[in-house]
Order: C-alpha cells, then sequence, then structure tokens
C-alpha cells in the first residue's frame, strides 16, 4: 500500500489528476471515431465519387484531429501539473518531516540515503504518477474500445485478434516479466553509486588526507562498471520488445490484409471497413505495449515509493505534551538516569546501556565540570539536557520540570548547546553568528565573540565579520571554529550553556581566558563544561567523574583528588604527560 502521507501530498493537484483520465477519455472517443469517418469516405465518398461528401467528412475528420490532439496536449498538461506539483508536496514533506526528525531518527537514516530519497525517489515517483494518469487509463481503455470495433466491423476477420492478442501478449508480458528483475537490480546499482558517490564527496578531505583517492576512484569504478552491465542486461532485453512487437503488428496485418482482401473480392466487405480495421488493430497492439510497460514501471516506482514512505511514516519519537509546564530557574537535575542508544537499525540488536542510574543535580549559576575516558558517556549525557534524546528510563529535569513536559523549542532555546561534533554554514562569520540570534546587534556579536576569545582572530580576517566562510567553515582553524561556535552559542543569551569538549583544539592559555569570562561576564548562566583535560575543569564548582556510563563521583578538584582513585589518575597522567612535553 502507498503511503498515507504519500496520497496526502497530492493535496491541491487532486483537480488536475482527475482531469486528466477525463481529457483522456475524449481523446479515445475521438481516435476511435477517427477510422469510422475515414471508412464512410472510403466507402460512400470514394465509391460513388461524392466530393461534396468527402469534403465535408474530411473537414469533420479534420476537426476531429484537432480536437483529439487538444485533448491529449490538455491531459499531458494537467498530468504535468498534478506530477510536478506532487513533487513539490512530497519534497515539501520530506524536507519538514526531516526537520522534526530526532538525533535517533537522524542516527537510522543515513545523509546520503535522505539525499537519494529527497531527489532521485521523487523524481521516480513524478515520473511514476504522470506517465500513469495518462496511460493506465488510455491503454486499457483504448483496448477495449479497438477490439469492439474491430468485432462491430467484421467479427470474422477480428478473429484474428483472438489469436493475435494473446500470443502477443504472453511474449511481450513475458520480456518485461523476464527485464523487471534485471530493472531492479539496476535500481540497487544506482543507488549504491549513489550513496557511494555522496559519502564520498562529503567526506572528501578525509579522502585526500589518507590518500585514499586512488582506492575510492578504483570502487567508484566498479560501481559505474556494474551499473553499466546490469543497465546492458536490462536495455538489451527490452530492445527485443519493440522488433517482436513490430513483428507481430506486420504478421496481423498480413493476415488482416489477405483474409480482408479475400472478403473483400467476395463482396463481403468494404474497402473502407479494412482499412479502418487495420487503424484498429495497430491501435490495439500497441495499447498492449503500453499497458506492459507501464505496469513494470509502476511496480519500479514502487520501491522509491516506499523509500518515501518511510521517511514520512517515521515515528516523531521527541513528541510533546498538550499542555506544556512553565518552568522554573536553570537548574539541571538527573533522576536514576539510563539510557541506550536504538542500534536495532543497525542490524545490532543489542542495547548496551550507555549511561547506567545517573544521579546528578546542578544548581543555577554553577559551573559543572564533566570528565572521564573517551567513550564514557559524556557526550550522551549532557545531549538529555536539551532533550536531543530521551532518556530510557529515570528523569532529566530542567528548571524543575521532566524535559519531556516542556515545549521543545523553548528548552531548547533556555539550552544553548556547543556540540562535540560542531559545524559551521557557508556565509559570513556575522552570518553564523546570527545563528544564535537573528537580532543580534554588532555590539553583542563582538561582546559574545570577545567571551569566546574569537573577536582577535575575526579582526585579523581579510573582511573581519564580514569574511566569508566556506561549508562547514572550512576556511577556519580548528580552534577558531571552535571558539566561533562558543560565541554562536553565547549570543543565544542562555540560561543554561553546555560545552562538550568545545575547547579540545584551543591551546591551554586561550581555554583558560574564555573561562575566565564565562565564570566573570556570564555568571548567574549555568555552565556545564565536558573535557578531556582536566585544566579544563579543575575550577569548576564541582567535577562529575564518569566512567562507563557510571557517575562514579562528585565533587570539587581537591576532594576528587582525596577521594576518587579514577580522577586522580587521570590527573597524574595528564600532569606527567605534561611534564614531559614541557
Ligand atoms: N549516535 C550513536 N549511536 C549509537 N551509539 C553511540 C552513538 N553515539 C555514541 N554512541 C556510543 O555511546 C558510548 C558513549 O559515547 P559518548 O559520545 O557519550 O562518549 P564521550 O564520553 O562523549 O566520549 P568522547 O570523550 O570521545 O567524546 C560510546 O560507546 C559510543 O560508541
Ligand atoms: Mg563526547
Amino acid at each position: 500500500m502507498v503511503s498515507k502521507k504519500v496520497a496526502a501530498c497530492m493535496q491541491g493537484y487532486r483537480l488536475p489528476a482527475v482531469l486528466t483520465p477525463l481529457f483522456i477519455v475524449g481523446e479515445v472517443a475521438l481516435d476511435i471515431g477517427i477510422p469510422l469517418v475515414m471508412a464512410s469516405i472510403i466507402n460512400v465518398g470514394l465509391a460513388q465519387q461524392d466530393v461534396p461528401y468527402i469534403c465535408k467528412l474530411g473537414a469533420l475528420m479534420l476537426l476531429m484531429a484537432l480536437c483529439s490532439l487538444a485533448l491529449g496536449v490538455l491531459a499531458g498538461r494537467s498530468s504535468s501539473v498534478a506530477g510536478v506539483g506532487f513533487a513539490k508536496n512530497l519534497r515539501a514533506a520530506l524536507f519538514d518531516k526531516i526537520q522534526q526528525f530526532s538525533f535517533r531518527s537522524l542516527d537510522k537514516f543515513s545523509t546520503a540515503s535522505l539525499i537519494t530519497r529527497l531527489t532521485t525517489d521523487v523524481t521516480n515517483t513524478q515520473m511514476a504518477l504522470m506517465m500513469g494518469l495518462r496511460m493506465l487509463f488510455r491503454a486499457p481503455l483504448m483496448l477495449l474500445c479497438g477490439a469492439a470495433m474491430a468485432f462491430y466491423i467484421n467479427s470474422n476477420l477480428a478473429m484474428i485478434l483472438l489469436v493475435a492478442l494473446p500470443l502477443l501478449s504472453v511474449v511481450i508480458f513475458g520480456i518485461f516479466i523476464m527485464a523487471f528483475p534485471r530493472f531492479r537490480q539496476l535500481m540497487s546499482k544506482y543507488d549504491s553509486l549513489n550513496t557511494r558517490t555522496q559519502e564520498n564527496l562529503t567526506a572528501i578531505r578525509v579522502v585526500k588526507a589518507f590518500v585514499r583517492g586512488d582506492y575510492e576512484t578504483d570502487l567508484f569504478n566498479n560501481s559505474v562498471d556494474e551499473m553499466q552491465q546490469a543497465a546492458f542486461r536490462a536495455e538489451s532485453l527490452m530492445a527485443t520488445t519493440m522488433p517482436i512487437m513490430q513483428l507481430g503488428m506486420y504478421t496481423c496485418m498480413l493476415a488482416v490484409a489477405w483474409f480482408g482482401g479475400n472478403t473483400i473480392i467476395a463482396g463481403e466487405m468494404l474497402v473502407g471497413d479494412l482499412m479502418s480495421f487495420i487503424s484498429y488493430i495497430s491501435q490495439i497492439l500497441m495499447s498492449v505495449m503500453m499497458i506492459a510497460m507501464i505496469s513494470v514501471n509502476l511496480i519500479l516506482s514502487k520501491a522509491s515509493i516506499n523509500r518515501i514512505g518511510e521517511v514520512l511514516d517515521e515515528e516523531i519519537d521527541l513528541t510533546e505534551p498538550q499542555n506544556t509546564k512553565e518552568t522554573g530557574k536553570a537548574d539541571i537535575v538527573f533522576e536514576d538516569v539510563c539510557f541506550a542508544y536504538d542500534n536495532s537499525q543497525n542490524g545490532q540488536e543489542k542495547r548496551a546501556d550507555v549511561l547506567s542510574n545517573v544521579n546528578l543535580s546542578i544548581k543555577v549559576g554553577e559551573t559543572v565540570g564533566i570528565i572521564g575516558g573517551t567513550g564514557s558517556g559524556k557526550s550522551t549525557l549532557v545531549q538529555l539536557i536539551p532533550r536531543l534524546y530521551d532518556v530510557t528510563s529515570g528523569r532529566v529535569l530542567v528548571g524543575g520540570v521532566d524535559v519531556r513536559e516542556q515545549n521543545l523549542a523553548d528548552l531548547r532555546n533556555k539550552v544553548a548547546m556547543v556540540l562535540q561534533k560542531n559545524l559551521l554554514f557557508s556565509g559570513t562569520v556575522a552570518d553564523n553568528l546570527r545563528w544564535g540570534n537573528a537580532n543580534a546587534t554588532q555590539a553583542e556579536i563582538e561582546a559574545a565573540c570577545r567571551a569566546a576569545a574569537a573577536h582577535d582572530f575575526i579582526s585579523t580576517l581579510p573582511q573581519g565579520y564580514d569574511t566569508v566562510l566556506g561549508q562547514g567553515g572550512v576556511n577556519l582553524s580548528g580552534g577558531q571554529r571552535q571558539r566561533l561556535c562558543i560565541a554562536r552559542a553565547l549570543l543565544k543569551r542562555p540560561d543554561i550553556i553546555i560545552l562538550d569538549d568545545s575547547t579540545s583544539a584551543v591551546d591551554t592559555a586561550t581555554d583558560k581566558a574564555i573561562r575566565k569570562t564565562l565564570r566573570e561576564d556570564l555568571h548567574g548562566i549555568t555552565t556545564i563544561i565536558v573535557a578531556q583535560r582536566i585544566t579544563s575543569v579543575m575550577d569548576a564548582d564541582k567535577i562529575a567523574v564518569l566512567d562507563d556510563g557510571r557517575l562514579i563521583d562528585c565533587g570539587k578538584h581537591d576532594e576528587l583528588l582525596e577521594s576518587c582513585a579514577i580522577y586522580r589518575e587521570i590527573y597524574y597522567s595528564q600532569q606527567k604527560g605534561g611534564e614531559a612535553d614541557a
């Protein structure tokens, strides 16, 4: 079944979709009528040398042909309006849906597959709809009416159809059925080519850095070769249909001419009738071909429709409650929080807990450090605060209210998060900063940049704040990018700011300067600093130590040095490392 949400994208284009078959019915009626008029011209006009009669019917025939043309054009137009409009709605719906995706859903669909769904799959669906609207009615109608007319003209002669039609149908449908898996294979090759290309282009810098260019090119060439072979296998089979079709058609006509000629000689049929009979035969045989072709096309596009449906039907698991609760101040409480990533989509059924029974409370205005080995769940923990993921069990409270009972936009506006994997967008430096606050004045922007120790380097850029950044901010250093991201978060003037390893690429002195301004200029803001370096969190009001998803200790630097073995170990290993470096 086609997903309801896909079908709903016909909204606004139902009229042209309904009009198309109506126009087609008119067109078919005229196409069926024209050979009849022609028969009369030959049988009556020519036989009796009645010139006015010939002129009259000739004019009628011309008029019918023009009307049929006009209806054909109208049908083409309305099916295009419906198809293109449907595609527009579909794209908008897909994009809108993806914007609503939670991080969990984003983990599930890869970027490359989402792009394919938004582009190729939508185009396939659009084509199928346009063709379906025109041909799905036209071909069967033509077949039925043509056959009826053939029997009406001469039922004996029409017996030829009873032999030819099943024979030809079996052959043509046989070929299409054989071609079907080959087309399906072609489509899947096309998919993997798409995925490969998109993945490669997204990560082209990594490919170059690892000198994997040749390797990737080989893979790509293999992909292209496979596609070529698949396409050849499918198309070479399809190429046989036309000659077979023509063979069938000419054989039929030969038979019709032979038997029809004899009937005419015997005086049982008129020449004009034979002519129109031949027209019907060719229309009927063409319809058989059309029907076979649309069937295959529709089945093939079903894969695309399903893939679009998957996105549209993806359940939005981060739902907002009907009555959102007003929150108090920006304190944060983790209550017995457990969390596991949903890996079932990647074929791994295992759901290991990434966080187990975390209890932590953070007061308004406090600065809290979170430290722990790589993979210990630090990023996971802080991502629960702006509700990027939902807890598996337990609760996360912000301002005294469970985050699941808050208005999502309000919550996320209150919490500024500098993600570990951060990104800038193409545009100027100022444009990027205004992501935090669209109405920020230049003075506010500069203040935020000073706080994030970014003002100095921005001033040295060729056009200062108007310098244009490449996609992802490629023309900045890693540390510069991090500082811009912090400034962007500060511009939101949030109640809570979370820095997830956001100064990892910044030298220790700058790191210190940033922390100093955060503490002095931004007191009152609850600050959470996730870090690898103990020096980054040493002066925090408290430090939470995570180990393998468990909160093993929490306290001030000195207390932890006393009480927490793991903390001590990290601290001394970093101290020694620092000395060794020095
Ligand atoms: N999107 C995801 N889907 C599935 N598993 C994930 C995902 N993100 C992280 N994990 C897993 O969860 C665990 C904790 O990851 P997390 O990113 O929270 O660690 P971290 O403490 O921030 O590490 P680092 O210091 O390297 O940033 C890891 O074992 C990781 O493999
Ligand atoms: Mg992390």
